[in-house]
């Protein structure tokens, strides 16, 4: 596991849109799968490069796994599709909630996609909110948020009363684009519930 440079950003961003098409083709409609997609770009993993950390799990110069943390929101978990279930996405979390706990943080949170469901509870994650993003012609994008507490046992996690309720990163993007520049392509209205 190292820190992400600038000479990997076309091999992580090959490696997120292999992980989308593969992990997300099967269980998200077409327009979401694209979302993810748009969403993860070249400029978005140097944001967080720059806001945040972005960590890449390494093997014989290949990137197999990646995810990042800014402040206390982790994003961008991904393995690759011929890497999974063999502990790089444990990996993975172990070190950005370790940073996480570094950094002075009590809590972390992040937005939970269909298939990583399992994934996130067997570490301790407590789901918060479901949500789900219109991405037109009648398709939806669902996800959870969840949080877990990094200040108390692994098998000791649950929602905190008071915790934050709204939706997540998915969301902010989605009415970035409304609001700037696709001008309402992926449909005005979206869901969310708690
Ligand atoms: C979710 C993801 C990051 C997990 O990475 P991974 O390397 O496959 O996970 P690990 O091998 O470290 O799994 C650790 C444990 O999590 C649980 N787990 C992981 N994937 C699971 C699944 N599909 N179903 C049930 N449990 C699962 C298991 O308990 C597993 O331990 P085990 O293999 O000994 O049973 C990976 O599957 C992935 O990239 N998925 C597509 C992208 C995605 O959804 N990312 C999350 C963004 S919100």
């Amino acid at each position: 596991m190292r820190a992400f440079r600038s000479s990997d950003l076309e091999a992580l961003r090959q490696l997120i849109h292999a992980t989308i098409d593969v992990s997300y083709g099967d269980v998200y409609p077409p327009r979401a799968v694209q979302f993810f997609k748009d969403y993860h770009t070249d400029e978005r993993i140097l944001e967080r490069h720059a806001a945040g950390s972005v960590i890449v799990a390494e093997h014989e110069r290949e990137l197999l796994g990646t995810g990042a943390i800014v402040g206390d929101h982790i994003m961008a978990v991904f393995v690759h599709p011929d890497h999974q279930r063999r502990g790089i996405g444990a990996a993975v979390m172990d070190d950005l909630e370790r940073a996480a706990r570094a950094a002075g943080r009590r809590s972390v949170c992040l937005d939970v996609s269909l298939p990583s469901r399992f994934f996130y509870e067997s570490r301790g994650y407590a789901n918060l909110r479901s949500c789900s993003i219109d991405v037109g012609e009648g398709e939806h994008l669902d996800y959870w948020t969840a949080e877990k507490h990094l200040d108390v046992g692994e098998f000791q996690q649950g929602a905190r009363a008071g915790a934050p309720t709204r939706c997540g990163i998915l969301h902010r993007h989605r009415a970035q684009l409304n609001a700037q520049t696709l001008g309402g392509q992926w449909g005005e209205s979206h869901r969310s519930e708690k």
